[in-house]
């Protein structure tokens, strides 16, 4: 991984509107048109009602017209290891494949490299619906 989709998503953390939880988590994609898309968690006082940071960066993406999530990387300030939440898997799987890289980062760079299959296996997949 370049060191731009790291840089991005520790970028994108520290825009993290996390007053609740006090837990910023960044996220940026690498996408299909070659252009990198960011965001990061965005909490409310009606709890259920924030988001994540993979949710934003994939908003960010579609909106700028990319397609495909080609890599990730994800960065939480107070945890290692930030593995996507299992809501935000399923989100990622929609423009992933199982090949895809997720790069779980701390703030001196990638600490453990795992695939979209690993991550999230026996993922609901039908061709009823495509
Ligand atoms: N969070 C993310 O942004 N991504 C994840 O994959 C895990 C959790 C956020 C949601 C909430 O704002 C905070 O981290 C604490 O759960």
């Amino acid at each position: 991984m370049s060191h731009d989709l790291f840089e991005a998503a520790r970028a994108a953390m520290a825009k993290s509107y996390a007053p609740y939880s006090k837990f910023p988590v960044g996220a940026a994609i690498r996408a299909d048109d070659g252009k990198i898309h960011v965001g990061a968690n965005i909490e409310n006082i009606s709890f259920p009602q924030g988001w994540c940071a993979e949710p934003s960066a994939i908003s960010a993406m579609i909106m700028a017209g990319g397609r495909r999530i080609e890599e990730i990387a994800v960065i939480a300030e107070k945890l290692p290891l930030c593995t996507p939440c299992g809501g935000c898997r399923q989100k990622i799987a929609e423009f992933a494949s199982a090949e895809t890289r997720i790069y779980l980062c701390d703030d001196q760079g990638v600490q453990k490299t795992v695939t979209m299959g690993e991550l999230l296996p026996y993922a609901f997949e039908t061709d009823l619906l495509r």
